[in-house]
């Protein structure tokens, strides 16, 4: 699903005066993309408000509706899914179009692989150049087969096995996609799905499986290995969820506030879950002012309002442990890094290699054309910091589809001498279509 213009729309970022003001950011993705695959799943019509109207849920949207389940927009944010019970998704009648969603992709793969049905995966340049197999090694595992293009990569046509064979496994990779994955294809698989996750990733499938109603037990051990069992054939009840604003999209007018000099800004209603909130931490290790206040609940999730003032920031060498709790934020914490006072040097990220872009690789190139001095190593990224003074600027660059480099090069822009120009921002409509209005209100220029 493309529904970008066909030309690229470059645009240059300037020195902003202090951002002012309070602002609210989109539904959080990963909760939005959950509610609609659970919902689907449910039996009856669940409500969701709140829900991030970006091209990635849209796509997993179309692709509910496409295999059976009424989804429909009732107002802005607010949706209602007529879900048609576990199981009961129906073959699509053409291939499923993921767009730039690699998020989409790889838990509606797992959902479909216990489902008895045939459906083909096509995606953007960027998603069909990330790799699959490591969720279709352990959906094979449970009797789905798959057909991929070479690398295990898009176009991918796969088959769901019913019954499916539930699955004992230990996640080679610390992601959430993987793990969401073969949850979703342990709901329609009789028996008991077990998952050994050494490294927490973001929960939000445990807790949202929980609240629809699903047998589903998560145990620690000491060591914080986390063991996540899930009773098969599961029966889903609907729902109303409410979706906070995603910490992933806030992360931008954080680091905003904290640069540009006088700058003090609320940013209302974040999702704060510790699975998500590393990027909070690490910036206020590096010296910046980010109060949270208002923490209260929300549709199970912990949430809170932040106020952020312009902080003189200090380098830092995060644990690489703490890589999935910040795991979409790098590129913008790369940029508050750049404008630090020392070195910071970031290693343990190689999966930041197989996201949207390259992103360290996308991130040494872009910082070093806007005057920084960085080091590229296999799994991370040395920033020599300028102590708060602006940035050359320069560009374009080139953000090669991935909407968060687009953003976090929107935000060098507004620290630098003579402006940032970014090849391309279509992209940033896929998680944050609000994103340039959003900066406007603050007070930046673009
Ligand atoms: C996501 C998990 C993460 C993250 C992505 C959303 C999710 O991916 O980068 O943007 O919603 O489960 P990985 O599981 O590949 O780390």
């Amino acid at each position: 699903m493309t529904q970008h213009d066909d030309q690229p729309a470059p645009m240059t970022f300037t020195a902003a005066p202090a951002l002012s003001g309070g602002i609210t950011v989109p539904g959080d993705k990963s909760i939005s993309h959950r509610s609609l695959m659970l919902s689907a799943l449910a039996v009856g019509a669940s409500r969701v408000e709140g829900l991030l109207e970006g091209e990635d849920v849209l796509a997993t949207a179309a692709a509910m509706r496409a295999m059976g389940a009424e989804v429909r927009r009732d107002a802005e944010g607010v949706w209602h899914i007529h879900g048609v019970g576990v199981g009961g998704l129906l073959q699509p009648r053409t291939a499923l179009d993921m767009g730039n969603s690699g998020t989409s992709t790889r838990l509606l793969m797992g959902l479909l692989a216990s489902h008895d049905l045939t459906a083909t995966f096509v995606g953007d340049a960027s998603l069909s150049k990330r790799p699959m197999a490591r969720v279709t090694e352990p959906l094979s595992q449970m009797g789905a087969s798959f057909s991929a293009s070479p690398g295990d990569r898009l176009p991918l046509t796969m088959k769901g096995a019913c019954p499916a064979v539930p699955l004992d496994y230990r996640l080679p990779v610390a992601s959430a996609q993987v793990k969401s994955a073969i949850l979703l294809a342990g709901l329609n698989t009789p028996g008991i799905t077990r998952i050994v996750e050494p490294i927490a990733t973001r929960d939000h499938s445990e807790r949202m499986l929980k609240g629809f109603g699903a047998d589903l037990a998560v145990e620690v051990e000491g060591d914080g290995t986390r063991i996540i069992t899930l009773a098969g054939e599961a029966e889903l009840r609907p729902q109303q969820i409410v979706v906070p604003g995603d910490p992933s999209s806030a992360a931008f007018p954080v680091v905003a506030a904290l640069l540009v000099p006088g700058s003090k800004v609320t940013i209302a209603n974040v999702g704060l879950n510790a699975t998500r909130a590393g990027l909070i931490d690490l910036l206020r290790e590096m010296g910046g002012a980010i109060e949270v206040v208002n923490a209260r609940e929300v549709g199970g999730e912990p949430v809170g309002d932040l106020v952020v003032t312009a902080s003189a920031l200090t380098g830092v060498t995060p644990d690489p442990v703490r890589a999935p709790s910040m795991i979409d934020e790098y590129p913008v914490a790369f940029v508050a890094a750049a404008l630090a006072e020392g070195r910071s040097v970031f290693r343990g990220l190689e999966e930041l290699r197989v996201k949207e872009s390259d992103r360290i690789a996308t991130m040494a190139q872009g910082l070093r054309a806007i005057g920084v001095q960085v080091e590229e190593l296999e799994d991370g990224i040395i920033i020599e910091g300028s102590g708060g003074a602006p940035l050359a600027g320069g560009g374009p660059i080139a953000t090669r589809l991935d909407h968060r480099i687009a953003m976090s090069f929107a935000v060098a822009g507004l620290v630098s001498k003579n402006g940032v120009t970014i090849d391309d921002m279509r992209p940033v409509a896929t998680s944050f279509p609000t994103f340039m209005a959003m900066l406007q209100s603050l007070g930046a220029q673009a």
